[in-house]
C-alpha cells in the first residue's frame, strides 16, 4: 500500500490545481490509463470525483460528493468536478507547463473548468499571518490520519481529499484590533501559542480534532492563492475517508452547538469538492477498483 506520496510531504513553494468536468456522453477509460501513468503521486497528485466512478458501474464504499449541508450558517457552496489535479513544484510557470501537457491528457473526455496557483507563505501561514498545518499529525500518525488501510487491495494506500477555495475579505479583518484577530483562531499570531481563554467560537475550538467522538483528525496541506486583487486559501485536506473534515466543517457552521466559526467573519468559501487519492501502483497510479 504505497499513497501518492505528495500527500505526506510539506507543503511545496508552488502549487496548481486543476478541477476537470466529464465531457457529455464521453468514455473517462483510456483518458483515466493514461492519466494515471502520467501522475507520479509526487509532482502530481490526481483525485477523483464519485461521479466518475458511478459512470463506470463501480460504487466505492467512502467515495460520495461534496455534501449539502442545509442547516449550515454561513451557508457552504458545493462544485463537485470529476478530477482534481494537484500539481507541486518550485516555480509556477513549469506547473502551467505541466498542466498543459496532462489537460491534453484528460481532453478526450475531461474539460479543465478551473485553475488555481497557490503558493507557500514564508512559514507556511495563511495571508492573514497564522501558522496553517501547526496541529497536523506527524509521520505514523499522519499515515493514520490521512491513508487507508485494512479495506482491501486498490483502496489501502488511498486517501480522500476535501478541496475548497477560500477568499479572504482583508478590509474587515484588517480593521479589527490584534486580539480580535487572536481570538477568530484561537492562537497568537506571533508566538503561535493557544489562547487559554479562547472562545468558543475560535477556530481551533471549533475544529480541535481530538473533541470528537471519534476523534477526527486529517493532514492539511492548505495554501494561500492571489488572483488579481482577490486572495485568500486553498484548503486542502486529506483523510483515511471524508468523515473527519465534514464532522469539523459541521461543527463550523454550527451544527453541534449552534456557534459558527469566527473565521467566518473574514472569509468564506468559494468551491468545494471530495476527491479520492488512488494508491500508488507499479506503473502508476494503481485503478484496479475502478476495473483499470
Ligand atoms: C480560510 C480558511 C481557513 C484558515 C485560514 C485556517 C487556518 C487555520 C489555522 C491558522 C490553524 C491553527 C494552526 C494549525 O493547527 O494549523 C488551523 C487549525 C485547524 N484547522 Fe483551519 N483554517 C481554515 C479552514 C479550515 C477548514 C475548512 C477546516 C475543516 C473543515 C479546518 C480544520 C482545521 C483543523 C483540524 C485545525 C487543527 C485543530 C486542532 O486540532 O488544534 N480549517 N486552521
Amino acid at each position: 500500500m504505497t499513497p501518492q506520496s505528495a500527500i505526506l510531504q510539506p507543503v511545496p513553494d508552488h502549487a496548481r490545481h486543476l478541477f476537470f468536468g466529464l465531457k457529455p456522453a464521453a468514455d473517462p477509460r483510456a483518458a483515466l490509463q493514461v492519466l494515471a501513468a502520467a501522475c507520479d503521486g509526487a509532482s502530481a497528485v490526481l483525485g477523483i470525483g464519485a461521479n466518475v466512478a458511478d459512470t463506470l458501474g463501480v460504487k466505492l464504499a467512502d467515495l460520495r460528493g461534496f455534501p449539502d449541508l442545509p442547516d449550515a450558517r454561513p451557508a457552504i457552496p458545493t462544485t463537485q468536478h470529476a478530477l482534481w489535479l494537484w500539481l507541486r513544484g518550485d516555480e509556477p510557470g513549469d506547473l502551467l507547463l505541466q498542466g498543459h501537457a496532462l489537460e491534453a491528457l484528460a481532453a478526450p473526455a475531461f474539460t479543465r473548468v478551473q485553475a488555481i496557483d497557490s503558493f507557500r507563505h514564508r512559514d507556511s501561514r495563511d495571508l492573514t499571518g497564522y501558522e496553517d498545518g501547526t496541529e497536523n499529525p506527524r509521520d505514523e500518525a499522519a499515515v493514520e490520519a490521512a491513508i487507508a488501510h485494512g479495506r482491501g487491495a486498490g483502496i489501502d494506500g488511498s486517501s480522500f481529499a476535501a478541496v475548497q477555495q477560500w477568499l479572504h475579505d482583508f478590509p474587515t479583518f484588517d480593521s479589527m484590533p490584534r486580539a480580535e484577530q487572536d481570538n477568530c483562531f484561537g492562537r497568537e499570531r506571533d508566538s503561535n501559542e493557544e489562547l487559554d481563554d479562547a472562545p468558543e467560537s475560535a477556530h481551533v475550538k471549533r475544529t480541535a480534532q481530538e473533541d470528537f467522538e471519534p476523534e477526527a483528525f486529517v493532514v492539511r496541506r492548505s495554501m494561500p492563492w492571489v488572483e488579481g486583487a482577490d486572495a485568500g486559501l486553498v484548503f486542502l485536506a486529506f483523510g483515511k475517508s471524508f468523515d473527519a473534515f465534514e464532522a469539523q466543517l459541521r461543527r463550523m457552521t454550527g451544527h453541534d452547538d449552534g456557534i459558527s466559526d469566527a473565521l467566518f467573519s473574514f472569509t468564506r468559501p468559494l468551491s468545494g469538492g471530495y476527491y479520492w487519492c488512488p494508491p500508488l501502483g507499479a506503473a502508476g497510479i494503481d485503478l484496479r477498483v475502478l476495473g483499470l
